[in-house]
């Protein structure tokens, strides 16, 4: 039968906390036209605006803590969804303690962190902290369906337009701070046994489409002094990325080559077109760039000598690096301690939503040990102990920059 004609509860439900409940309405009646014990707030009024804040001074910039859900192809559960499900529990945190914030608090969940549908990585961070160029990239944008950006928000269910897009950038100094709580994806924490990392800061990210065009055959018929094969000028080109990367002498140099797809892509064909999608940071700016320079020029190169096309190179996203902010940094510091967490200073090799936040706001990152620094593939681990210290420490600085 239906439980809800059932004389026994399903489960038992714990407490309405009553006092606290009555504080919020208390609170929030406060924000009203006109005086005690009248409420006027009309849709869109200040008192309107001002009530939808969760500080008792929201006029006062926000604290914003977040980071993304959504997952590259094969991946864990982790990554980001600590610092969505963490900010969440963070705040609750704080209330379950009774504080009060002064500035209101936020958990922001960005849009696709990850590049994986649309080709641009931390898309929603980068349009909040953006630039009309970026919303004519996702203008342009189609997924491998070639279906819009737009028509994907659609049928999501969210209402987005070409010409709404840029009215959510946001203005420097919309946010007070910034902070995103996130696993390692290294191993340094575990392997050092230190239970919090302090992001000092973010290593600059930069991605390349190349497409190189042969004439393609009959992998029998096709004589190799005739060929001009695309994919082995795709093969080059990888292997020209990691030498680059390993020239410049510094361990902050990575490079790689995730996805190389050639056309047609049958056993007995010659391939006649090759795509590949390079990956390659550092902590250091010029050193990338100069990296992302001598991948062009070998691109070049290797046309020239393969004797094929190169039909496209194009840089997605050459980004600079970001430091977090010392007022951050020291909230951190004191949270630590408080907690008698042990913790290191260290830089992020990973890109994150953090990485745009820090062009509109101060913006400060806390790690945690994640199992054996696996990221990014199925085996990504972090024990719930670490993910609550990584709360409680989130939960302490965004109560500290809050009464800042
Ligand atoms: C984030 O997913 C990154 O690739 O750093
Ligand atoms: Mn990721
Ligand atoms: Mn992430
Ligand atoms: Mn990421």
């Amino acid at each position: 039968g239906y439980p809800f004609h059932s004389s026994h509860p399903i489960f038992s439900l714990s407490p309405v906390n009553l006092e606290s409940l009555q504080k919020q309405f208390d609170e929030l009646a406060n924000f009203s036209d006109t005086p005690a014990p009248s409420v006027t707030r009309i849709l869109f009024t200040e008192n309107d605006v001002l009530a939808r804040g969760t500080g008792s001074d929201p006029e006062l910039g926000a604290v914003a803590t977040g980071s993304h859900i959504d997952a590259i192809p094969y991946s864990g559960k982790y990554d980001g969804v600590v610092g969505v499900l963490g900010a969440l529990e963070a705040i609750n945190v704080l209330k379950r303690s009774g504080f009060q914030p002064k500035r209101s608090l936020e958990v922001i969940l960005f849009t696709s962190e990850e590049p994986t549908r649309f080709g641009i990585s931390c898309l929603g961070s980068r349009l909040l902290a953006g630039s009309e160029a970026l919303v004519n990239g996702i203008k342009e944008s189609v997924d491998d369906q070639n279906t819009s950006f737009f028509d994907a928000a659609k049928s999501a269910g969210y209402v987005v337009s070409e010409e709404n897009l840029s009215t959510v950038i946001l203005e420097k100094g919309s946010y007070f701070s910034f902070l995103e709580l996130h696993i390692e994806q290294g191993p340094l924490l575990e392997e050092e046994g230190v239970s919090i990392g302090i992001v000092t800061a973010i290593a600059a990210p930069a991605s390349i489409k190349v497409e190189f065009e042969g004439n393609g055959g009959h992998a029998g018929a096709v004589l190799m002094p005739e060929r001009n094969d695309a994919g082995l000028a795709a093969a080059e080109l990888a292997l020209a990325v990691e030498k680059h990367v390993l020239e410049t002498g510094s361990m902050d140099s990575v490079g790689t080559v995730g996805i190389i797809v050639l056309h047609p892509g049958a056993i007995n064909s010659i391939p006649s077109k090759s795509h590949i999608e390079i990956d390659t940071r550092d902590i250091d700016e010029k050193r990338r760039d100069g990296i992302v320079e001598k991948i062009h020029q070998s691109s070049i190169d290797i046309a020239k000598r393969r004797g094929v096309k190169l039909s496209e190179f194009r840089i997605v996203n050459q980004d600079p690096p970001a430091k977090c902010d010392h007022l951050i940094i020291n909230a951190l510091e004191v949270a630590v301690r408080q907690l008698n967490l042990s913790h290191k200073m260290m830089i992020s090799r990973a890109y994150h939503d953090s990485l745009f936040m820090a062009r509109v706001s101060p913006m400060g990152m806390i790690f945690i040990p994640c199992y054996k620094g696996y990221s990014h593939k199925p085996e990504e681990y972090a024990s719930i102990e670490d993910i609550a210290n990584g709360v409680n420490v989130l939960a302490l600085t965004l109560a500290q920059l809050s009464l800042e």
